[in-house]
């Protein structure tokens, strides 16, 4: 093999105030060093010089550390280094803490880790990266005139969740500021869609009824959607994706909680299926009349949309969704989801996750939406390759059963 022709190496940065932990690291990925280029660094301080000498592309830091602890060195490489990957390897009583913030931490991973587990967590947060690095990508969003900022009120209700002594009744009321989210979140909750058999009369009240993340994932999506004018969507109907996205997200929860997975991926679940198709706002928002011609060649020559996407574009409204909200820093699990939503298989992570809830249950609902019959864009493959095939007729009756959210 030609030096040319040999794979750059992933420079990776570790980081814990343990010698015990850093030397038992170097011990365990002594076999990594064809492929890894690594460095330790026993403190935040020792860390944040070494980056300073040196390019990184990963960085796997403790979070309990004396000094700079794990969230304040992540912040700190998060604002200087945003194209750093940054991965957490804690204890696992950390772990509600990490989660808990939507940033700094792209990946957790809970102590002890293997080899294996590590190098696979490594990959994929890399192999999402270079997705979102893409040349085409890049020039398809570099024409996004605007993008839009994380909305304010979003980050205001992320700050309170954050907040070490905040309470349910905080967020809740944070919400009730704003009168027309308030007045959209509670005509949300009261639909047929949630099935809540009591009426709810407060975000507060909406708040413990159906958790933290499932209305902090519904104050984002409500932000995003409120962002684009319908006026400036000529060629997209806003309600029209408005509903699919509450449909695929209320499906994919019901995915993920049927397989009994984590509470965390449940909720990403939700949230991803929620903004799946952000990418399209984006698009039709921005360059109208490239994404009309999108539209007529998929209508034309009878293709997905995102294939007639590829052939405009180049890229398509999965990476460009996906690269706005790894940009907010939303979790890797909810990027990744809407990054391959389409192709799935193309995923270096192939076990369930938000990915797999999502892309069946965007299937799923785009069948019951077409009457049945269509070309729905499930991958059979993949569902079958995660032991998966059984449980659809299930899910499909479930997706089917769910109602319009008006
Ligand atoms: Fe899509
Ligand atoms: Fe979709």
């Amino acid at each position: 093999m030609t030096a040319a022709s040999e794979p750059v190496k992933k420079r990776v940065l570790f980081v814990d105030d343990e010698p015990n932990v850093l030397q038992a690291l170097r011990r365990m990925l002594h076999t990594m060093r064809q492929e890894w280029e690594m460095a330790f660094a026993s403190s935040g301080e020792e860390a944040l010089r070494l980056l300073a000498e040196q390019p990184f592309d990963v960085i796997v830091s403790d979070m309990r550390m004396p000094g700079m602890d794990g969230v304040q060195l992540l912040t700190r490489v998060m604002e200087q280094y945003p194209g750093i990957v940054r991965i957490v390897l804690s204890g696992h009583s950390d772990r509600d803490m990490i989660l808990r913030s939507v940033k700094p931490a792209h990946q957790y991973l809970a102590k002890p880790c293997d080899a294996e587990r590590l190098k696979a967590t490594v990959a994929r947060a890399c192999a999402l990266r270079e997705l979102l690095a893409d040349q085409a990508l890049q020039r398809l969003v570099s024409g996004v005139k605007t993008l839009p900022s994380l909305p304010t009120l979003y980050t205001e209700v992320i700050a309170a969740i954050q907040a070490p002594d905040s309470s349910l009744e905080e967020v809740g009321q944070i919400i009730e500021q704003d009168m027309a989210m308030s007045a959209k979140i509670l005509q949300l909750v009261n639909s047929a869609f949630f099935g809540l058999r009591r009426h709810v009369a407060s975000p507060t009240q909406a708040v413990c009824l159906l958790g933290l993340n499932t209305v902090q994932a519904l104050v984002l999506s409500v932000q995003i959607f409120a962002h684009f004018d319908q006026a400036v969507l000529r060629r997209l109907a806003l309600d029209t994706l408005w509903q699919h996205s509450l449909a695929t997200s209320v499906c994919a929860k019901q995915i993920a909680a049927d397989l009994a997975s984590d509470r965390t991926t449940v909720d990403h679940a939700f949230m991803a299926g929620l903004l799946h198709d952000v990418g399209q706002l984006l698009l039709a928002a921005n360059v109208p009349e490239a994404y009309g011609r999108a539209l007529a060649l998929a209508h034309e020559a009878s293709l997905p949309l995102w294939e007639a996407e590829q052939a405009v574009f180049g890229a398509t409204h999965a990476e460009v969704g996906a690269y706005l909200l790894g940009l907010w820093g939303l979790p890797d699990a909810i990027v990744e989801a809407v990054a391959y939503h389409h192709r799935p298989a193309a995923c270096l992570h192939q076990a369930f996750s938000p990915l797999a809830a999502v892309h069946v249950a965007d299937a799923l609902v785009r069948e019951a939406e077409a009457g049945g019959g269509e070309d729905t864009g499930l991958n059979p493959q993949y569902v079958a390759a995660l032991g998966l095939a059984e449980r659809l007729a299930e899910w499909r009756v479930q997706c089917q059963g769910v109602p319009s959210p008006a």
